[in-house]
């Protein structure tokens, strides 16, 4: 079958991937410890499953503006002054289904062949492939593992070319969990505004930084109006399933966004965008009881991944990701296989212990391993374990 050429261009998302093996592995009876999921093992407050249940019993069941409902636009106003101090007009706000759908249309709004993009490795599995299948090519710049995956600053220069038309931020970070200084983020939109790039600020952890608060970047640069911000419901209210997210800044931008999704989507779900209202204007206090368990599962996993012999991790400052290191354990032999990547260490958890992780790989990282403490401290303890059990037996 010839398939457009734009599907060669992209990959599988690994982290679905690793979820439907875990799936698989369930189906077989077999007990899982899963460290791979991307969301948070939270059920969504009951204040936003009863706003759905409202929107659905009084009509909220059509379709609805193709950029979303007045209301959700004017919540997410309120929620910006509140929590981030920015201000931006109705006509400056994109709702789209998920964040997700939001930086892949702002990708095909703005990105195109011959464009190059800006993307800090380790980066989300996602960015490259929203960037190339726009034809554009994704530039990497690495970060320092150091200092919280802040950028190479030297690289990220010499990384700048004619064709740059974009770099993509994302703190707190998925896959690393790092969270930029506002030095960093201050710098960074110091050398994209001397060549005049878009900043796409992927802001999808904002209320999960355990130790220092965040910041928006456009509240740390409120000069630049080449700043695209994106927020989601999905991670901050247990929403993954709902499908939310929203995007705002240059009002051209946002309006190409909102003419390429009524073409596509037609609208975000109508239900979910009343209840995604409520989850912004209302009762808060899960937020901060889901981040409280999140802090304890963060430390309790880097004390138990930093005790292990041949394994290095640094203390992620927010969102749910560790990524140690464990270059240390390369080449080392274990149930008669040769330790040669992160990918190979993941397999061999998954195939001995049961234990889903997602090699570093995919985030462009050979010798890390993404794990996920958005799980309780039982399964984290006991995938530990196993972890523990594989390093002791490596030869
Ligand atoms: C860095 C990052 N950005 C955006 C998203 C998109 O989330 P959603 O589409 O559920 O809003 C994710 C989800 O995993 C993410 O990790």
């Amino acid at each position: 079958m010839e398939l457009a050429n734009r599907i060669h261009r992209i990959q599988p998302s690994a982290t679905l991937e690793m979820t439907a093996k875990a799936a698989e592995l369930r189906l077989k009876g077999v007990e899982v410890f899963n460290m791979s999921v991307g969301e948070p093992d939270f059920n969504t407050p009951s204040n936003i499953i009863n706003a759905a249940i409202e929107a659905m019993n009084s009509g909220h069941t059509r379709y609805t503006p193709g950029g979303g409902t007045t209301m959700l636009k004017q919540a997410i106003q309120k929620k910006l002054i509140r929590d981030n101090k920015l201000n931006y007009n109705l006509d400056e706000i994109i709702v789209s289904s998920g964040g997700k759908h939001s930086l892949y249309n702002a990708c095909q709004a703005l990105f195109q062949k011959d464009d190059e993009v800006i993307i800090f490795s380790p980066y989300w599995v996602s960015f490259p492939d929203f960037v190339s299948v726009t034809g554009a090519t994704p530039v990497f710049v690495n970060t320092d593992s150091n200092k919280q995956y802040e950028p190479i600053f030297k690289e990220l220069e010499s990384k700048i070319t004619k064709n740059t038309k974009g770099i993509i931020i994302n703190s707190p970070s998925n896959p690393t969990g790092g969270v930029w200084s506002d030095e960093a983020i201050l710098r960074t939109i110091e050398i994209a505004e001397s060549k005049s790039l878009w900043v796409f600020s992927d802001e999808c952890y904002e209320q999960l930084t355990y130790d220092i608060p965040f910041k928006s970047t456009y509240q740390i640069c409120p000069d630049y109006d080449r700043i695209l911000t994106f927020q989601s419901c999905s991670k901050t209210y247990a929403m993954t399933g709902w499908r939310i997210g929203y995007t705002c800044g240059n009002k051209d931008v946002i309006k190409a966004m909102s003419k390429l999704q009524g073409q596509s989507t037609s609208c975000p779900n109508s239900i979910a965008q009343f209840a995604a209202g409520e989850a912004l204007l209302g009762d808060q206090s899960s937020v901060q009881t889901m981040k409280s368990a999140f802090r304890i599962r963060r430390d309790l996993i880097v004390d138990r991944l930093n005790s292990m012999d041949g394994v290095s991790c640094d203390v992620p400052g927010g969102a749910f990701y560790v990524f140690p290191d464990i270059s240390n354990l390369i080449n080392r032999n274990v149930y008669g296989k040769i330790i040669k990547s992160a990918l190979d260490l993941c397999l061999i958890l998954l195939e001995s212990k049961s234990v889903v992780s997602v090699a570093g790989n995919s985030f462009g990282a050979d010798n890390n391993i993404r794990f996920s403490y958005a799980t309780s401290e039982d399964i984290i303890n006991k995938a530990m374990d196993r972890l523990e059990e594989v390093i002791l037996d490596c030869n």
